[in-house]
């Protein structure tokens, strides 16, 4: 499997023009590289135009959907219109939509299930709030183990095992999203001890076969400094990147440095 590297745009760039100029930078200085999978989210209302001159290496995905194929919901966005708009890919349950807009993992579950009879595959967001969940030594504690847990197994209920497939899970610790007072990221060993007790859910609740082939990526001020250290880690398999993913030299150099750290991570062989 080839690493991930999924850019969040959120609510940027303010204009077209520089949706297009970032695109363009963008699209330009990756086209050649083939060995990531990159998928840009922008805001829904750049996706036309994103769609119509987006290359084969890049896909695109949305931030958000309402759970219903079309109806009454003013302002909202259904799979179906993604779907159509050329998108393969949603995010769902982002930790800004938890506090901005009080989503519940109940409607993160329906959110999972209208995508995926959409046929969109979906980028699931779990993490906990406070870094006060670590002991004073900085190691992992049980609490952080339980929101994580009941995270999954909320949003994944009634998701049986053949669907799992089109799910992707990204760890983002809310603490570590640059924009958070004080965000800093994560550090590698914190995104592995996530990763094992996701994959150890999945187990439990599937089975080996589907905790082991399941995409985990990292969340929280990735930059092309640490992207590829996230990378080195066994259990991560890409990152999920906001406020560096808006900078058109920012986000090329973190593609081109994880590009070149997948050769070595191919030759050792790690899966
Ligand atoms: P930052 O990369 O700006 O910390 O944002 C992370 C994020 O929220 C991606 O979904």
């Amino acid at each position: 499997m080839k690493p991930l590297i999924v850019a969040n745009w959120k609510m940027n760039p303010i204009s077209r023009k520089q949706a297009e100029h970032l695109f363009g930078s963008i699209r330009k200085e990756i086209c050649g590289i083939q060995n990531v999978e990159v998928i840009l989210c922008p805001p829904f209302i750049y996706l036309d135009f994103i769609s119509k001159k987006t290359s084969k290496n890049i896909k695109l995905g949305g931030q958000n959907i309402f759970w219903d194929r079309q109806g009454p919901y003013t302002g909202e966005i259904s799979p179906q219109m993604l779907k159509d708009m050329g998108c393969d890919y949603v995010i769902l349950g982002h930790s800004e939509r938890k506090k901005n807009f009080q989503e519940t993992n109940e409607f993160i579950n329906k959110k999972i299930k209208a995508s995926l009879k959409s046929r969109l595959k979906i980028i699931l967001c779990v993490g906990e709030e406070s870094r006060n969940s670590f002991n004073e030594d900085g190691r992992w504690t049980g609490e952080v183990d339980l929101i994580l847990k009941e995270q999954v197994l909320q949003c994944l209920e009634g998701i049986d095992e053949p669907q799992v497939a089109n799910i992707i899970i990204a760890y983002e610790p809310v603490w570590a999203i640059s924009t958070v007072e004080s965000g800093c990221a994560a550090t590698p060993n914190d995104a592995l001890s996530a990763s094992l007790l996701i994959r150890k859910t999945m187990h439990q609740k599937y089975n080996e076969k589907i905790a082991r082939s399941l995409r985990i990526l990292y969340g929280g001020s990735v930059d092309s400094k640490n992207a590829v250290d996230f990378m080195k880690e066994d259990g991560i398999d890409g990152v999920l990147v906001g406020g560096a993913s808006i900078n058109s030299s920012e986000f090329t150099r973190l593609v081109k440095a994880v590009s070149g750290q997948y050769l070595s991570a191919e030759q050792r062989n790690y899966r």
